[in-house]
């Protein structure tokens, strides 16, 4: 069987002024009336024996997330494993690994799905993860690969060997790498997924990140049940090293596997990154809310609490909200995480 362990801490800092550290982007309606998370867990729930879910998120989201998982009824019976604070996603797959270890079956295979992407391809989404399943079984690190666009840097790159194993494995490569993994035509993107058996993921984090490992499995057996929660000790995790999981395990790991992911896969990283998913006009605009538009093109314009309107403009990006209003060439939806490490500094 199956075991979905749903990553959604963090906050998403480029999309702001909609995502806040109270209202990260994973638990926004960016889309239509369903969140990241909630479309997430609607494409688990579909899988073949599929266990309850685990969620991981940040002690402070625990009601919304909780609100929003009842809200999909897809799942009558689910954890959320709350973090007292964000240790990266390293420490969060190892909290759920050791959950699971302790209440599942051994050889169950933890799917692991971020809440931070959308997945347009279903049918063959269950196909890959049946594979990746049997891998796994099989006792690899399994990832999935994307057919990469171009030389993005925020992305891990992973080479397949002949036997689908994983040759190189580089996180968030500089420029000019990226661009020579692109050129190889040997790499893939990183999608975000894993999936591997417990036992495997602690013998890999045994070996290549042990205090991780040693931190996270007292931070579990010390934890406390609170309902539908399950909060991870606070002191151990204090203890506990940051690092993400792609650096902690996946660039050292021998067991890696990659299993190729066309899946209709998209990153909701940036404002750009949205439009280019949604539905648009035929003058290439996205309208979310109320707004009105005059010879206008290629813009994505969001309205929460007021009526925007906009003349002439192009390649522009409007973000209204009750106390924030952000204006920028939708090119350059990258350069909004600098307002947002502005804005922590400054007030
Ligand atoms: N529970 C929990 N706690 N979740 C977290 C934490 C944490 O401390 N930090 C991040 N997450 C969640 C995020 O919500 C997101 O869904 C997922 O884990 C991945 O974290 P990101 O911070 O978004 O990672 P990234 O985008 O820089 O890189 C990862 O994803 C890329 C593809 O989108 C890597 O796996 C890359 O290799 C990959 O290409
Ligand atoms: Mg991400």
């Amino acid at each position: 069987s199956i075991q979905p362990v749903i990553l959604a801490g963090g906050t998403g800092s480029r999309l702001w002024p909609l995502s806040r550290e109270l209202y990260p982007k994973q638990l926004l309606q960016l889309i239509d009336q369903t969140s990241l998370l909630q479309t997430t867990l609607l494409r688990a729930a579909r899988l073949p024996a599929v266990l309850p879910p685990l969620i991981v998120v940040g002690e402070e989201h625990r009601f919304i997330t909780r609100t929003q998982v009842d809200e999909l009824q897809c799942f009558d019976e689910y954890t959320i494993l709350l973090e007292p604070l964000g240790r990266n996603t390293a420490p969060a797959v190892c909290a759920a690994a050791e959950y699971s270890g302790r209440h599942n079956a051994a050889g169950t295979v933890l799917l692991v799905l971020p809440a931070d992407h959308i997945v347009r391809n279903q049918p063959r989404f269950q196909e890959v993860v049946a594979e990746a399943a049997e891998l796994a079984g099989r006792g690899a690190i399994v990832t999935f690969g994307i057919t990469p666009q171009y030389p993005e840097t925020g992305y891990g790159y992973i080479e397949r060997g002949e036997q689908g194993e994983v040759v190189t494995f580089k996180e968030k490569p500089d420029r000019s790498t990226a661009e020579q993994y692109l050129e190889s035509g040997r790499f893939f993107w990183n999608s975000g997924m894993f999936a591997f058996t417990a036992e495997s993921f602690r013998a890999e984090m045994e070996e290549h990140a042990p205090a991780i490992l040693a931190t996270m499995a007292k931070a579990v057996a010390e934890g406390e049940r609170d309902g539908c929660f399950f909060r991870l000790d606070r002191q151990q995790m204090e203890r506990c090293p940051s690092d993400s999981i792609d650096y902690a395990l996946m660039e050292k790991t021998a067991k890696a596997a990659v299993v190729a992911a066309d899946l209709g896969w998209s990153d909701i990283g940036s404002w750009q990154a949205l439009w280019q998913v949604l539905d648009k006009d035929d003058a290439g605009n996205v309208c979310q809310g109320d707004v009105y538009l005059q010879d206008t093109r290629d813009c994505l314009i969001r309205s929460e609490d007021m009526l925007v309107a906009a003349v002439g403009l192009e390649n522009t990006l409007i973000v209204e909200t009750a106390d924030a209003l952000l204006v920028a060439p939708l090119s350059r939806a990258q350069d909004v995480k600098q307002v947002v490490e502005h804005l922590k500094r400054t007030r």
